[in-house]
């Protein structure tokens, strides 16, 4: 048996910022609620013209993942793509990044497990590494939500929260079991499936003649819907109870984390997290302010702005926590 440990790590941003200013001149909304209910401050949205696709963000963010890790590409083994966004309907984009980065005809899996998607992937990554079965091993999450989102004053709960971006990790053979990707924790609860959820294009749910034959400008089916309060609610439980598995299955309490890297939902999730686990504010890695939520891309993005910083050092206890629709979540605790 080996364990993984992340070799390299990038992540990538449009550059078009939108403040929340930009936003209350398009719908009815403002400054001071966005930051006060979620700590977004601004977000970045791919500009009409300038080409960014979720698959083209990923690959920017890959290679900078992969330059760093010191690896030619043709060392990865396989190729995991994370996102709720993907450029096509299908096929997904991790043939995309096959493809784009010219590396040899690898496998390549597509994760779709919205916010929890980076961790999933992890997992999966991890245990292909852990069992032998390959070396080296590419994650990408990455989004673009800005095309997608509904701009006008009825999608205000759900629009002014996500951005578009990408984040991107290589994971590699570690020898040494006591280093890298020490667990991971993964859970599901479709019983709540709806509540975060974007009902069409869905071949379960309508048939693409009755789409087109209904033109009905109220249908809100092709927008992401949430169900905000309940989705807060349960995030709070799911991400304790997820943290608290992952340092029981490794004989860890609160007080041996060094670095919470949470999924970037809401300011006030992570702060609520912070407290329950009696974190100092550096032991907690926030960039919402900057970037909203990135669902899939934004543990990644998080984890490789804290790593620049010089926030995750060798020997750190890192633990990574997600919830999000599906309802999905996760935890990944990291010896670094
Ligand atoms: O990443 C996946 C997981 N996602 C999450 O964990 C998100 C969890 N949920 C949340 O973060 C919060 O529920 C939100 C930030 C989405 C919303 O905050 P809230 O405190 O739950 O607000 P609300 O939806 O209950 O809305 C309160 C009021 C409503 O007005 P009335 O009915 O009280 O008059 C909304 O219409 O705020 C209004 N509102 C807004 N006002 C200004 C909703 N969105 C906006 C907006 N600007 N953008």
């Amino acid at each position: 048996m080996y364990n993984s440990k992340i070799t390299g790590l990038g992540y990538y941003v449009p550059e078009n910022v939108v403040t929340n200013d930009d936003l209350s001149k398009i719908m009815d909304t403002n400054d001071a609620w966005i930051q006060e209910r979620t700590g977004i401050k601004e977000r970045r949205h791919v500009e009409k013209g300038d080409g960014d696709t979720t698959t083209t963000m990923g690959v920017k963010a890959a290679k900078v993942a992969i330059e760093r890790s010191g690896l030619d590409k043709d060392e990865i083994d396989f190729i995991i793509f994370a996102t709720l966004s993907p450029d096509y309907y299908f096929p997904g984009p991790g043939v995309l990044v096959q493809r784009e980065l010219g590396i040899k005809t690898v496998g390549a899996l597509d994760v779709r497990n919205q916010c929890s998607g980076f961790i999933y992937a992890l997992s999966v990554a991890d245990q292909f590494i852990k069992t032998g079965m390959y070396k080296n091993i590419l994650i990408i999450g990455s989004e673009l939500h800005s095309t997608g989102l509904d701009m006008s004053t009825r999608g205000r709960g759900v629009s002014v929260i996500f951005g578009d971006g990408a984040g991107a990790a290589v994971l590699s053979r570690e020898e040494d079991t006591t280093k890298g990707v020490l667990s991971t924790h993964l859970h599901s609860e479709g019983e709540h499936a709806e509540e975060l959820s974007l009902i069409a294009p869905g071949m379960g749910k309508r048939w693409v003649t009755d789409i087109l034959e209904d033109d009905n400008e109220e249908d809100t089916s092709y927008y992401p819907y949430m169900n905000g309060q309940f989705v807060f609610k349960n995030a709070v439980v799911r991400f304790s109870e997820v943290i608290n598995e992952g340092l029981q299955a490794n004989n860890l309490t609160p007080a041996d984390i060094d670095l919470l890297v949470p999924h970037q939902a809401n300011l006030r999730i992570s702060q609520f997290i912070q407290q329950k686990f009696k974190l100092k504010d550096d032991q907690v890695f926030n960039n919402i302010m900057k970037y909203g939520n990135t669902t899939a891309a934004s543990i990644p993005i998080a984890l490789t702005e804290a790593w620049e910083q010089g926030k995750v050092k060798e020997g750190d206890t890192v633990v990574l926590a997600a919830f999000g629709s599906g309802f999905t979540w996760g935890s990944a605790i990291i010896k670094w």
